[in-house]
């Protein structure tokens, strides 16, 4: 492979974590998500001769060798271009993420808008968010099957949104800091086939999953006016109603249950499941930085991969 010595665009997108309403976002109610901007990822577009290649931790290679788990990467590139109406060949993209993969903190979404970014950037354009969303749209069907689209429009935003499908995210306000610790159970959350065993669930007992997707929409509604408060004993109540409902769906599993149970126990104001479920992540709301620490910690001495402390400061 020649590389050319010449021009080299970036771009960047950082992960999401779902506060609440996953899941019913994907049947129309409101869900709130936010930016999650401590893990990230970065596309980097240099020309070369021959065909596209990719270059990651997780494949390298020509572009039409991208296995078929991998394949709205491809579709994203190629429809980028053709939007920009270049060439499909003679790039490197490099990706490099700290994004962990199948954890529900938005790897797919934002790996797709840093491509795309990267791709206008490189080609001198500038792309605007509608247009953005579509393209990031193709890759998330053939990541997670029918996306609600919260997840890349989270990944996109600077700031925590209210978010229903089809509609323009709102900006939320924030009434107080609120305090968040969010742990990695090390297993991987496969969210096409969470979303595709609701869907099983649904049709099996459509009025029961109604039910529990009509209260996830209430608590989303309610979350969003303790958050607006800055009511952040009321939002963490909220928080675990959210998750009985997500264990009622079976998106929930024993070692998720383990760490929001120990997070409880540890003083958490609200703990839940983050994501898609079935493995990925949970989050915790801490009464002050000092406590996220204690409830790091406690994560930790359970056995999950990692953890991340992260405050979002009172905004209006
Ligand atoms: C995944 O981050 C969120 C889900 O609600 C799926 C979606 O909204 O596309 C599980």
């Amino acid at each position: 492979m020649i590389q050319l010595p010449q021009k080299v665009a970036v771009g960047s997108a950082h992960g999401k974590l779902i506060l609440v309403g996953e899941h019913a976002v994907v049947y129309d109610r409101p869900a709130i998500a936010i930016p999650f901007p401590l893990i990230k990822v970065k596309a980097t577009i240099q020309e070369i001769y021959g065909s596209i290649r990719i270059e990651s931790e997780f494949f390298h290679g020509p572009i039409h060798s991208l296995p078929e788990k991998l394949q709205g990467i491809a579709i994203c590139i190629l429809e980028t271009l053709t939007a920009l109406n270049k060439p499909r060949t003679g790039l490197l993209i490099r990706l490099r993420s700290t994004i962990p993969l199948g954890r529900g903190l938005g790897s797919s979404a934002a790996i797709a808008i840093a491509l795309v970014r990267s791709l206008y950037t490189f080609y001198g354009g500038e792309v605007r968010q509608t247009e953005l969303m579509a393209l990031v749209h193709l890759a998330e069907l053939h990541a997670h099957g029918n996306p609600s689209g919260i997840d890349m429009a989270a990944v996109s935003s600077e700031c925590p949104i209210l978010f229903q499908k089809g509609k323009s995210p709102n900006p939320l306000q924030i009434g107080a800091p609120l305090h968040l610790v969010v742990a990695d159970s090390g297993r991987i959350g496969d969210t096409h086939a969470a979303v595709t065993s609701v869907r099983e669930r649904y049709i099996l007992n459509p009025a029961r999953i109604q039910a529990s997707l009509d209260r996830i929409g209430w608590i989303a509604k309610d979350s969003r006016a303790a958050l607006s408060l800055g009511n952040m004993e009321l939002l963490g109540k909220l928080l675990n109603f959210a998750q009985d409902e997500l264990i009622e769906l079976g998106v929930s599993d024993k070692g998720i249950n383990k760490l929001i149970d120990v997070a409880r126990k540890a003083g958490a104001m609200g703990a839940k499941l983050t994501g898609g479920g079935r493995g990925g992540c949970v989050l915790a709301i801490a009464s002050s930085q000092a406590h996220s620490k204690v409830l790091a910690n406690a994560f930790l001495k359970v056995g999950a991969l990692q953890t991340w402390n992260f405050s979002l400061e009172g905004m209006r």
